[in-house]
Formats: structure tokens, sequence, C-alpha cells
């Protein structure tokens, strides 16, 4: 009652004041909305592949329409504090120097109990669909045709395939294929720290926990290449922890695991000693105490290799104990060192001569220093490296982000630039790396 009194006494007194008040208000609020206008077709252009905002799956059409509810009630309650805060300091400001303090007062029960309630609703407003999207998605994993395991890595990603039975016995890492159309569910796992698997165009972020598999499933209704990162603080180079999941044609994907039971083909056996193809180029000896490539049991001096000890990574199944990416149909990845580099010779060689100058704290590093693999032994190893691809040439990717794959297999085998030190990079140099973020 006395706030209503006072109100009354300031109209009287200050009548132009009052139309100022208002005139202020309203241009406040226009330039608000014009901010608004101006800041929403650029969120909803954004293309970018790491942007959720841009959904390739269903999984990712059901998690935009939640941001979309929550954004909107987020933008209501927003302008109405704020334009509850500007409107009380604008109209119950202080305007005249002698003006006597309002009456000072303590509590409202009414005000309470509704600034109490409301929130409660909103909270219920928000809680409602977040908790039936969570389900929906997750009951999902159900209608999986593939399972495949995800390890975590400190920093990059190993994957197995689980089932069914024709892809059983398939590891890769980093860039990964599924069948466009058809559900894949993805088992996460650590032997190390926590990371988080995220591929924004198609799902929402999942944790990788030591000692904890968690299940999510991706399904990609359109054939692309999706890009994922690691979405957890894990250490020197989380940053660099990124990851491919290409999505193909059924053919195309049958193709990719026919190329991996292959293994090294025809051309890799040209370049193995004696033109064997279960061996490898004598340079090659010290990749194979951590690397495997599917075909390729033994290492040059015709021993069956060894796995290392369990331990370091990957915890105790002897599939676990590879210490380093399988670099199985390597010339097929668009990119290496867990998406840091483009795949060519030129980074090839840069990562052969250096990993630790590429990625810093990686595992590599500690056995290959700078000139710990001369010249030759680096272009021996990745004219071999180029070979390992399917016989009939990598699986066409088309579709989302396709213009952006650049293979090995695609630069026509050429490693003039890497073996002639006038045209190599700089091996030395890490300025390539933050360009490189949309590239690879
Ligand atoms: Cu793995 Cu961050």
């Amino acid at each position: 009652m006395t706030g209503r009194k006072r109100r009354g006494s300031l109209r009287s007194k200050s009548g132009p004041t009052r139309t100022s008040t208002r005139n202020r208000c309203v241009a406040l609020m226009v330039v608000m909305v014009m901010a608004g206008i101006a800041l929403l077709p650029k969120l909803a252009a954004a293309a970018d592949p790491y942007s959720s905002i841009s959904p390739e799956s269903q999984d990712n059409r059901d998690i935009i329409l939640l941001y979309k509810i929550i954004f909107w009630i987020a933008l209501v309650v927003f302008i109405g504090v704020q334009g509850a805060i500007v409107f009380t300091v604008m109209k119950y400001r202080q305007r005249r120097e002698d003006e006597p303090r309002p009456e000072q007062i303590h509590g409202n029960q009414r005000l309470e109990v509704l600034w109490t309630i409301i929130p409660a609703l909103v909270l219920v407003a928000i809680f409602i669909p977040t908790v039936r999207t969570m389900f929906q998605i997750n009951d999902r994993n159900d209608d999986s045709t593939y399972t495949i395991e995800v390890y975590g890595k400190q920093w990059w990603w190993e994957v197995h395939y689980k089932q069914p039975e024709n892809v059983a016995n398939v590891i890769t890492a980093n860039e990964f294929y599924i069948p466009v159309n058809t559900r894949v569910r993805i088992e996460l796992n650590s032997t190390n720290v926590i990371h988080s698997f995220y591929v924004p165009q198609l799902a929402g972020k999942m944790d990788v926990i030591p000692g904890h598999t968690n299940v999510m499933s991706v399904k990609a209704d359109e054939p692309g290449m999706y890009y994922g990162e690691c979405a957890e603080y894990c250490g020197d180079s989380h940053a660099y922890m990124r990851f491919k999941i290409m999505a193909v044609p059924q053919d195309q994907f049958d193709l990719w695991v026919q190329g991996w039971n292959q293994g090294a083909n025809s051309s890799a056996a040209a370049l193995a000693p004696n033109g064997d193809v279960e061996s490898v180029p004598a340079s090659m000896a010290l990749c194979l105490g951590c690397h495997r490539i599917g075909g390729v049991p033994n290492n040059p001096a015709g021993q069956p290799l060894q796995n290392p000890p369990t331990g370091l990574e990957g915890g105790d199944s002897p599939q676990n104990m590879i210490l380093g990416p399988n670099l199985s149909m390597l010339a097929c990845r668009t990119s290496l060192a867990a998406g840091i580099l483009p795949n060519t010779p030129e980074s090839l060689h840069k990562w052969l001569y250096n990993p630790g100058g590429v990625k810093q704290g990686n595992f590599m590093a500690t056995m290959i220093k700078k000139g710990t693999l001369n010249d030759d032994q680096i272009n021996q190893i990745i004219s071999y490296l180029e070979t390992l691809k399917p016989e009939g040439g990598c699986p066409v990717i088309t579709g989302v982000n396709a213009d952006k794959v650049q293979r090995l297999a695609d630069t026509d085998g050429s490693t003039t630039a890497a073996s002639d030190p006038g045209t190599a990079a700089d091996p030395d140099d890490t300025g390539y790396i933050n360009e490189t973020r949309y590239k690879s």
C-alpha cells in the first residue's frame, strides 16, 4: 500500500520524466530485439561440421528440438527478468538530490510464493521433454545392426568391430566406416583417463570412463564424413584427439571390411622383402613394435609378432594390448595423428621425422625422436604406407562434408615433395596445426 502511495506522489511531481523513462525503456528493448535478430541467422546458418546445430540424424534432430524448446524458454525468462530490472531501475531511480529515501520494506509473501512457483514451473517445462528425449534416444540402441567397441586412448581412438560375425575381427583407429541408414551400437571404454565421445552432427556427447562401459548408438541418414572430437579434457593433446565416422552405402562398407580382411595388397608385397605380402620393409621394424597391419602377421625377420606387454594402454585382452593405432588401410584415412594432419606424404614425413614436434606428449615420441629415422627410411615407410588400401581402391565417400575428403590414396603415390629437402615443409613448424582444423 505504501508503495502505491509513493508512486502516486512521484507521478504527480514528474510528468515529463515519466515520458522519458518510457522512451528509454522502449529504446533499450528495440536495441535488444535488433541484436537478437542480427544474431539468429548467424546461428541458424552455421554449417560447421563440429556444430551440433547442423544435425544429420534423427537423434540429433530430437536433441535440436529440445535445444530450441529450452532456448525459447530461456529467452522469455531472460527478457522478463532483464525487462523487470530495467523498468524498475528507470522508474524508481532517484531523480533529485533532495528526494527522500523510499520507505524500507521487508519481505512480501505474495511475491516470494510467485517467484518460487514460476522457476519451478520453468524447470518442469524443461525436465519433461529432456527426460523423454533421453529415454527415446537410449531406447534406439536396441535397434542396432552393428556393434563396435571404442577405446579412448591418450590421444586417439581405437575401434573394434564386434558384431555381426563378418566384421568381428576388424580393428581400426580414428576413422571408421559405418553403413548409412543403419544403426550402430557404440560401447565406450577407457583404460586410462576420462574422455568424451562426441560427433556433433550425429549424436549427443557420451563420457568414456575407465572401468565402466557406456553405451550409445549412431545412425546417419545421409552418407558423408562426420567429424568427432574428444570433449573431456584428458591431458597434453586432448585438443588433438579427433575422429571421423564415414557413413557409406552398404556396398562400400562391405568393400572396406573386405579390404581390411585382405590386408596388405599386391603393391605392398612389391615393396616388402622377397615380395612377401606377409612382410614389411626393413625400415618398418621399429613401427611393428606397436602397430599392426591387417594381413601382415610377420615382422621383417620372419618372426610372428608378439603382443606388447599388458599395461600402458588397452587392458589385458590380447586385442587390446596393441599400443599404437592399427595401420590397416592407412592410405584410405583422411588424417594422421588423430586429426591433426591431413594424410599426405608431406605430413607423414613431418610425423615420422619428429612426432613429438607435431603432437605433444604422444607415446610414439618416446620411441621416435628427431633423427631416429633417416630420410631414406622415412621415404621407404611412406611408400609402403601408401599401398595400404583395398585392391580396388578406397571406399567412395559422398554426401555430407564429402568435399573435405582428402586421402593419401588420392595423392597418386607421389612422395617427391617429401623426399626433396628443398620442398619438404619444415618438420619443426607447428603453425599448420590450426590451419587444418576444418581441412583434416
Ligand atoms: Cu580424450 Cu580429451
